[in-house]
């Protein structure tokens, strides 16, 4: 691709962003950007130093205080803290269930907008989350929506974490992934919303590869 472009890539919790963002970045040589993992990994530093994960100027301070780290691991995306590698630890129920109260303090999103509008500044990026398209990187060149039902998004989550041997339960998968997605789109700043100029892409009945694929003829033809 002879155009550095940067794609935006949006949805729900558990849509397969960033499966399919990741391998769309592998493709093209992009560099992947998960911006969830961000504001996972300043949940995970306040629930360990107790701040009140609603309090937005204290997480903002501690914020400041924080390197956040997003590195190519050989199979997954590695995120660190402080140096410190918290990859397993940011995707604890704990932390998933928490975030979303994190992620709608303006404070905090402000100063996380600024970093990854720094990080896509040259181009040839693939970044995903819920406000890409609409907030961050609004002049990107390619933005993708990715829905899919919340039966679905709950199975694929429930049959990730049997297949890993972890116990789970469908229904609370379910309702969690419903309470979380309520909670990103009901905030007041930067709520989840498909950008006007996004291509919505419905992937109930898709394999990723077909998603993936999608994109990838999308981005050819914007480059
Ligand atoms: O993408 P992931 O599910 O890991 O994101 C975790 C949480 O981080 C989301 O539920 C949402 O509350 C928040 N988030 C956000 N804006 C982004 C990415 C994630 O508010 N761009």
């Amino acid at each position: 691709m002879n155009k550095r472009i940067n794609i935006a890539i949006d949805g729900p919790a558990g849509a397969g962003k960033s499966t399919v963002a990741r391998k769309v970045a592998d493709y093209l040589s992009f560099l992947y950007i998960d911006t969830g993992a961000m504001y996972r990994a300043l949940t995970f530093k306040a629930i360990e130093k107790n701040v009140d994960l609603e309090d937005g100027p204290s997480l903002k301070l501690l914020l400041d205080k924080t390197v956040i780290d997003l590195q190519v691991g050989e199979k997954e995306q590695l995120v660190l803290i402080d140096h410190r590698n918290v990859t397993t630890e940011i995707r604890s129920s704990h932390v998933t269930n928490n975030v979303s109260f994190v992620a709608r303090q303006s404070e905090v999103r402000e100063e996380m907008v600024k970093r990854q509008k720094l990080l896509a500044e040259r181009g040839g990026v693939v970044m995903d989350g819920r406000d890409i398209g609409t907030h961050v990187l609004p002049k990107s060149e390619l933005k993708v929506f990715l829905s899919a039902s919340v039966e679905e998004r709950a199975s694929r989550r429930y049959k990730e974490l049997v297949d890993n041997g972890i116990e789970a339960n469908y229904e609370q998968i379910k309702e969690e992934i419903a309470l979380r997605d309520k909670r990103d789109t009901e905030r007041e700043v930067a709520p989840l919303v498909k950008a006007s100029d996004a291509i919505e892409i419905d992937t109930t009945t898709m394999t990723i590869l077909e998603v993936v694929d999608h994109i990838l003829q999308l981005a050819k033809e914007r480059a």
